[in-house]
């Protein structure tokens, strides 16, 4: 595109994510223009365009097939993101998904090779790996700052999606298996299950998870059909070891702490609400960083990632965050869930399938 233009956007889905994420950083973004949204809930549509001076669609593929679009959001329940995502890459579009970016496998192969052959841009919202903790561990691991990682622990958990999506309730589709897959493992291990990867430098090769409902109930008194809790085993191609959970069930005080041990010390990360970053070394020495804090469902934080997808289209640059990348935090979910049926330590399945057989 011409650095000149300004990038124009359509809203797949109306909700939470959307209206405190993407829409409102892309409205504050002057290289993007708000187009045109569609949400089979009208009012939310409605809603959101009036705010953005958006037109509302009549269809998903009203809006898919628009002319006067660059780019689009993919931000639904789980079960739409491959089907809408393959069929705007189809039509030319460029595509911000949001995690998990499928919910098989196959399809996030799919999305990719979609993606490659339209020759569009296709990024995922990993948006962890944008907050201030996270980068500034990044730039410290590189420096060596604890010297060779040995292992990690890791927690993201809140107390639950249903005071967090417009579906506001214990019927909302996060607790359903048909449209979200995976429970708490699906939503916030998956950001772990990316996150440590890209701070570490290496896939996850190995898994071995408990993955159960403890507590959600349905809006019928039932115990939900995916997870509400995840704690998994986790090994890297080099080495590395370490300790991920996900929860649904911390309802007094969200969790998104990360520790990494390495020979010369260790690093914390979103423990201390003043000091993000902690750095306490073997021989006795700490450092301490003010960096930001990361995101949580009550407070939110810039992402950043809207903004970076708007520089990747116009910059014609391969996004970060991309498809592979996100193949593998849902292969890691994927293997991780397969232990916990099958009780065995899994692989995990790194490389994109050759057929589209469903696993
Ligand atoms: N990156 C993050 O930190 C983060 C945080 C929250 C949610 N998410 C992800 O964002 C996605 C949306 O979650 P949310 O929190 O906004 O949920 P939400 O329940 O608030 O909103 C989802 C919206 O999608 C609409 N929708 C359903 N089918 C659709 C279709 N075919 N076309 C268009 N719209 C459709 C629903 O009516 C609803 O308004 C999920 O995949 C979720 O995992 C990511």
């Amino acid at each position: 595109m011409a650095k000149e233009q300004k990038v124009r956007f359509g809203f797949l889905g109306a909700g939470s994510i959307v209206i405190h994420r993407h829409a409102l950083e892309l409205s504050q973004n002057p290289d993007a223009e708000l187009v045109m949204v569609y949400d089979p809930i009208k009012s939310r549509a409605q809603r959101l365009a009036e705010t953005y001076g958006m037109k509302v669609a009549a269809s998903e593929n009203a809006l898919i097939s628009q002319k006067n679009l660059d780019a689009i959001v993919v931000a639904t329940p789980n079960s739409e993101h491959a089907r809408l995502t393959i069929a705007a890459l189809q039509a030319g579009k460029h595509v911000l998904c949001e995690k998990p970016m499928a919910t098989t496998l196959e399809d996030a192969a799919a999305m990719i090779r979609a993606a490659e052959k339209a020759g569009k841009k296709l990024m995922i919202g990993h948006n962890q790996c944008m907050m201030a903790p996270h980068l500034k561990a990044k730039e410290l691991l590189k420096q060596g700052a604890i010297g060779d990682v040995l292992t990690f622990r890791s927690s993201f958990g809140h107390g639950g999606p249903e005071t967090w999506s417009q579906d506001n309730g214990p019927h909302t589709w996060f607790f359903k298996k048909e449209k979200a897959y995976v429970g708490s493992m699906g939503d916030l291990g998956v950001h772990k299950a990316y996150l440590l990867p890209w701070l570490l430098g290496s896939d996850f090769v190995e898994a071995g998870a408990f993955i159960d409902t403890k507590a959600k109930r349905d809006e019928k008194g039932k115990p939900i059909t995916v997870d509400d809790n995840a704690v998994c085993i986790l090994r890297m191609a080099n080495g590395i070891m370490g300790q991920l959970t996900a929860s649904w069930t911390y309802g007094a005080k969200e969790d998104n702490v990360t520790i990494i041990y390495g020979s010369k010390g260790q690093m914390i990360l979103g423990a201390d609400p003043e000091y993000q970053v902690e750095v306490l070394l073997n021989n006795g020495e700490r450092a301490r960083y003010k960096v930001g804090a990361v995101a949580t469902n009550t407070c939110q934080v810039k992402s950043g990632i809207p903004d970076l997808f708007v520089d990747c289209i116009l910059d014609d640059l391969l996004p970060p965050f991309d498809g592979l990348k996100g193949y593998k935090a849902l292969a890691t979910v994927v293997a991780c869930m397969q232990s916990a049926t099958s009780k065995k330590i899994c692989p995990v399945q790194n490389d994109l399938p050759k057929t589209g057989k469903k696993r």
